[in-house]
């Protein structure tokens, strides 16, 4: 690799780490792992199949490589999943945290640790760094282990925690509520839609733009990252339907009691964005804006 600086994206096929690819600042060079295959046609990043959970191997990427900094995006982060596969999920976050972190602390690698707005119970928004976590649900109390792991490991690595993203994800990875939404609608499908669960929601490539601004800057502690808007789920469903000229009739609003199957969410997650836009100088945009460019960039390809 060239003199560039080299950044480890742990989880660089999710919704973050192609944010992220997108927004790659030319001074730098990104490798990616994660686990399973993935053929990249549009991506000029490195990648690799690495399990994180795999304490040699990842020993062994930290002796090839000396990473600038390193993205720890890894792990099982779909909240119902987590719900139903908790064993997995704890061996996926904190036995992979761990081995992350362990290696940035014996290299002295810059570590930026991806949290989530999950840690918090949704009763008392909007939410700052200062603010009290107190998880509703499995995945979120995961979270907050591997930040309370992370501290203890290297005092000084950055925390960010992204609300709800949306985006253009990799075809092979999960949906998020947008692409979600946009699939149903296409092909006609009805779809009910909660009204009572508020984030401000955060656009993918804004969320890769403040990381790479976090890298340049190196800042130790917590950072919330948001878009400017809050709203409901249902209310971006609508929007998502209007800019992208779809049948927002195919949208029926319900409450998340219709849904007792799956792990409680927070009611109000919603962040200040205060930091992030004093000390890392992003300004959150709004959640139209984010969808108006998803909508140019798919009429583009
Ligand atoms: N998406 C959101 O709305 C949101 C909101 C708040 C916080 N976050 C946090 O942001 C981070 C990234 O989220 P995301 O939505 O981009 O994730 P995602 O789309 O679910 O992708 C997860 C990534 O982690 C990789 N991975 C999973 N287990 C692994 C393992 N054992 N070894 C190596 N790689 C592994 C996956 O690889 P494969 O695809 O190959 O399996 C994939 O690249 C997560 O920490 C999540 O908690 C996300």
């Amino acid at each position: 690799m060239s003199s560039k600086k080299v950044i480890l994206i742990t989880g660089g096929t999710g919704l973050l780490g192609k944010g992220m690819e997108e927004t790659m600042p030319e001074n730098c060079d990104i490798i990616s792992i994660h686990l399973h295959p993935c053929k990249m046609n549009d991506s000029n990043v490195k990648h690799l199949v690495l399990d994180i959970r795999d304490k040699s191997a990842v020993e062994q990427l930290f002796i090839k490589y000396r990473f600038d900094a390193v993205i720890h995006a890894a792990g099982i982060a779909s909240v119902d999943y987590v719900k139903n596969n908790y064993a997995e999920s704890l061996e996926s976050n904190i036995v992979g945290t761990l081995n992350i972190s362990s290696m940035c602390r014996k290299g002295g690698a810059y570590l930026i640790y991806i949290s989530s707005n999950a840690v918090f119970d949704g009763l008392s928004a909007p939410y700052d760094e200062t603010s009290k976590p107190n998880p509703v649900n499995e995945y979120g109390e995961i979270k907050l282990e591997c930040e309370r792991l992370i501290e203890k490991t290297i005092p000084d690595a950055c925390i960010i925690r992204p609300i709800l993203m949306y985006g253009w994800n990799h075809l092979a990875c999960r949906t998020n509520p947008v692409t979600w939404l946009i699939e149903k609608l296409k092909t006609g499908q009805k779809v009910n839609v909660v009204d009572d669960v508020w984030e401000n929601p955060l656009y993918n490539q804004q969320c890769g733009e403040a990381i790479w601004k976090a890298i340049e800057m190196r800042p130790g502690g917590k950072v919330h990252l948001a878009g400017a808007d809050v709203l409901n789920r249902f209310q971006l469903a609508l929007l998502t339907a209007e800019v992208f000229g779809l049948d927002r009739g195919l949208i029926t609003a319900v409450k998340s009691t219709c849904f007792p199957d799956l792990a409680p969410r927070p009611p109000n997650t919603s962040f200040s964005t205060h930091k992030m836009q004093e000390l890392l100088g992003v300004k959150p945009v709004s959640v139209r804006a984010g969808l108006e460019d998803m909508h140019m960039r798919e009429v583009i390809v």
